[in-house]
């Protein structure tokens, strides 16, 4: 049994094999509407989600597949405070796979530990998200044609920026592709992403404080929120939170075939002008991300 914590759980040629699925999932959806007939997904989310979860339980309807869950730790037991491992073990009885949010870092891990069914990270706190990286490649491969040769600027909390860890960690596997991180000097990436990650692999990276000095170079820019639930303090939200905004006048400094990438949820960070650029391409990722969970919830279920 194999279960998703973080991207480099599957090797790049399973990579290839699962974005391949979900891009035949989306050519032909009426091929699969049955391959998951009387299989459970459980969403067991203790932050809240619109697109995570939504995209996963659309996901396994879509397979013909019911769920069920729930969506804040206070409709769950953790209110009774019931663990991870003892809600798990539950789960394992009622359903056949199950995704789970968790504000702690390393609470799916456990859960995988103790579980009898696929589990799979959906977020732990600040630290991985690799469903949501899932989604970013497959956008990428999708719409620029292949995951190597490119410079890719990652811009604005990139401390407690989960989707953020899990993407480097994917992309340092493929040719030729450099980093440039923007973000405030209070949000850079953590020491373990630059020496762990980045340092070992000798991987070109780049820290910079100003977008508009490196949109020239970029041929990606993903787009962050500043994650205000994992601040110590309102106060550093606050003079942090529209550090950048991404507006006209920017993406007018940028290549005619850049990709503006966001996980989404948007704050302000983006401004809503940017939308109508061709170039803005994160509304059209939330479409990627749910066949790609549908390839997922497949392969980890060993449905042919
Ligand atoms: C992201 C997350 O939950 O980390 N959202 C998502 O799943 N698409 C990004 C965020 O919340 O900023």
């Amino acid at each position: 049994m194999r279960h998703l914590m973080s991207p480099m759980d599957f090797s790049v040629e399973e990579l290839e094999k699962l974005m391949d699925l979900a891009q035949d999932i989306s050519a032909d959806p009426a091929k699969y509407a049955h391959k998951c007939d009387g299989r459970i997904l459980a969403t067991c989310f203790y932050e809240p989600s619109t697109r995570t979860r939504l995209s996963f339980e659309s996901a396994m309807l879509r397979l013909g597949g019911q769920v069920l869950g729930f969506a804040t730790a206070d409709s769950s037991s953790a209110a009774k405070g019931e663990s991870v491992s003892d809600t798990i073990r539950i789960i394992s009885s009622y359903a056949d796979i199950c995704a789970m949010r968790h504000p702690k870092e390393g609470a799916p891990m456990v859960a995988a530990q103790k579980s009898w069914i696929p589990v799979i990270n959906a977020g732990d706190g600040g630290h991985q998200h690799p469903t949501q990286t899932l989604t970013d490649l497959m956008t990428i491969r999708s719409l620029k044609g292949s995951l190597s040769d490119m410079t890719i600027g990652l811009c604005g909390d990139l401390k407690f920026g989960r989707t953020v860890h899990s993407l480097i960690n994917a992309l340092c596997r493929y040719e030729n592709v450099s980093f440039i991180f923007i973000s405030p000097p209070e949000l850079k990436i953590p020491d373990y992403i630059r020496e762990d990650v980045l340092i070992r692999n000798n991987i070109p990276f780049k820290e910079v404080i100003k977008l508009d000095d490196v949109m020239p170079e970029l041929d990606i820019l993903y787009m962050t929120r500043v994650q205000r639930e994992r601040f110590f303090n309102e106060e550093d939200y606050v003079r942090l939170k529209d550090f950048y905004i991404l507006n006209k006048e920017k993406m007018a400094l940028a290549k005619s075939d850049m990709m503006v990438l966001h996980p989404l949820p948007r704050v302000n960070e983006i401004s809503v002008e940017v939308d109508d650029d061709e170039r803005a391409m994160y509304f059209k990722q939330v479409k990627y991300g749910m066949y790609i969970r549908m390839a997922l919830i497949l392969t980890l279920l060993e449905i042919e």
